[in-house]
């Protein structure tokens, strides 16, 4: 069956370009993202790798590991990794699973084959550190995903956990978040010193917890 958000993820041990790894052990208290490639040597994936790499230091600022996967074979991995370094300038530097066996695609429902039954559709898992499934979007083999969106996602995410905000329609970093229903007037006043505008009862809008005054919107 397909995973839903708030699902725990199924656990797994892999051959990857880095050696055997095991999904749990990886994540290891940290937020995670395994996403899906359709097949080594493909044009598309090419470029995504590459910027995946280029913002691994992004990712690690906010305590998320990424992990990719592909159905070929490690080797295979291995000589596309040259490629991925001489057309993207960078070097693969996270894992990627080889699932040539597909027991990982199967078991997080990455083929669709009435897409194709042979390739992985472009899947993006994001797993917060309870290991549950926190996000999930599924691309088609010919688009390449938009990382910084992902990264924008994972932003939203780790407000909610940590401020107990949600952020509105096309939110940005920076910009102003919404204070969740469950958080009571009483509550909200000692949560945001910065105080909040209240909409209406259910939409109270307050600047960005987690950042220093000079650098919320419009300041
Ligand atoms: C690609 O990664 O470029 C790709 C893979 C499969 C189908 C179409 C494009």
């Amino acid at each position: 069956m397909a995973l839903r958000l708030g699902d725990t993820v199924p656990d797994f041990t892999a051959e990857t370009t880095d050696g055997q790894v095991n999904f749990y052990k990886y994540i290891d208290g940290s937020w995670a993202v395994l996403f899906s490639h359709p097949k080594d040597f493909t044009p598309v994936c090419t470029t995504e790798l590459g910027e995946a790499a280029k913002l691994k230091p992004e990712f690690e600022k906010r305590n998320v590991k990424i992990i990719g996967l592909s159905v070929d074979p490690v080797e295979s991995h291995k000589g596309w990794a040259g490629d991925i370094e001489e057309t993207q300038g960078v070097k693969l530097n996270f894992p990627v699973i080889a699932d040539s066996d597909r027991k990982v695609s199967d078991l997080y429902d990455m083929i669709h084959p009435n897409a194709s039954d042979t390739f992985t559709v472009r899947s993006v898992f994001v797993v917060g550190p309870d290991k549950k499934l926190k996000l999930t979007i599924t691309y088609p083999a010919s688009t390449g995903r938009n990382f910084d969106e992902i990264l924008r996602v994972i932003d939203s995410l780790q407000l909610t956990a940590n401020h107990s905000v949600a952020t509105p329609v096309n939110w940005k970093d920076g910009d102003d978040v919404i204070i969740v229903p469950a958080v009571s007037d009483e509550q909200a006043k000692e949560k945001f010193p910065a105080g909040w505008k209240t909409l209406k009862p259910y939409l109270r809008v307050t600047p960005q917890p987690n950042k220093p005054a000079s650098k919320q919107a419009g300041k």
